[in-house]
């Protein structure tokens, strides 16, 4: 199939649309990473997003929304849930939520998961495109499994071409990193991703801490692993000087000498919008200059930090068994 790249406009939108309406895959901006888009009514169509990411139809899918009545009408919403949407939607945040017995959506979407994940996205195409479109989207981040996220439209390309039906391009996707995933639960918040929304935001503004859980019988979140987030070569994390063959990414003024830097501020939130597509390149650049791996500079563990971390962690994991 032919990838049909469509510009930020009224018409694209209209168009991208359409595509969704006959069962075709789009992928979109939204402000954490480009997400692959198809109707969550239609199995067909979330088979397709499962063939063109060569991803196990056991991994759920998140279904995006334009608006609250909307994400009401797909899963149910308890008081703390209720809060969090009111405070952080829209915005970089997926509710894991009992799914509402007269929705349409496909259990395809969530495969074996008892709940459903849904957000509502900030990103001006994104939202442009659900309200036009009119019916839950599911969309996981629009790259090939085991690579990073894309950020850029050029990634998606890079990955995803000749496998979807269109692309919108809106450019760069200024957070970075997906979307914090939240399983509220009466009086508990539990943390299944670290994203672009920070704990501690969520905490002054619910009053409660979202916390890892302990208990075994939580929802699984099958695509948190390791390799989800590997670029191609060996990663090597907190290292102050690259060894021989390798390329360094640095973080603030004093990495001198660095091929790349993920913030010559020391800006976390630049950071972490820079991460991705600065693994990509830095992968490319390896493998074309023979480099045998990448190392990258420590990087402050607060704020973004934590969740730039986290990512790093599981990238390196590939290599550190
Ligand atoms: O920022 C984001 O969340 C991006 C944009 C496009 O919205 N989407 C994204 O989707 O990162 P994806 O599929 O690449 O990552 C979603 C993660 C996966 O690890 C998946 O297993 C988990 O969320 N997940 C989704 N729905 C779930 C559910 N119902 N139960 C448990 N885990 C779920
Ligand atoms: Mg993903």
């Amino acid at each position: 199939m032919k990838t049909k790249i469509l510009a930020n406009d009224k018409k694209s939108i209209e168009q991208a649309a359409q595509i969704l309406n006959t069962g075709g895959t789009v992928a979109f901006p939204t402000e954490t990473v480009y997400g692959l888009g198809a109707d969550a009514r239609n199995p067909q169509a979330l088979k397709q997003i499962f063939d063109a990411k060569r991803r196990p139809n056991s991994n759920p899918l998140i279904i995006h929304v334009a608006d609250m009545e909307s994400a009401q009408r797909i899963a149910h919403f308890n008081k703390l849930a209720a809060r969090a949407a009111d405070c952080f939607w829209p915005g970089p945040m997926t509710l894991l939520l009992p799914k509402c017995p007269s929705s349409e959506v496909s259990s395809l979407v969530a495969a074996d998961q008892p709940l459903i994940g849904i957000r509502i996205p900030s990103h001006p195409v994104a939202s442009r495109l659900l309200v036009e479109f009119a019916q839950p989207v599911a969309a996981p981040s629009a790259n090939l499994t085991n690579r990073v996220s894309p950020t850029r439209a050029s990634h998606v390309l890079n990955d995803l071409d000749g496998r979807i039906d269109a692309l919108i391009d809106g450019g760069d996707c200024h957070r970075g990193l997906e979307s914090t995933i939240l399983w509220p639960q009466d009086n508990s918040l539990t943390l299944l991703r670290l994203g672009a929304l920070e704990k501690e935001t969520i905490f002054e503004a619910l009053g409660v801490m979202p916390e890892w859980s302990t208990d075994h019988n939580h929802p699984k979140t099958p695509g948190q692993h390791g390799l989800h987030y590997s670029p191609e070569l060996p990663l090597r994390i907190n290292v102050r000087a690259a060894n021989h063959g390798e390329i360094w990414i640095g973080f603030g003024s004093d990495s001198l000498n660095a091929s790349f830097n993920l913030s010559e501020q020391g800006d976390l939130n630049e950071a972490a919008a820079n991460l991705y597509a600065t693994l990509r390149m830095a992968d490319e650049t390896a493998q074309k200059s023979g480099c045998l791996g990448i190392a990258i500079a420590p990087v402050p563990d607060d704020g973004m930090g934590v969740a730039i971390n986290d990512r790093l962690r599981r990238a390196a994991a590939k290599i550190e068994g």
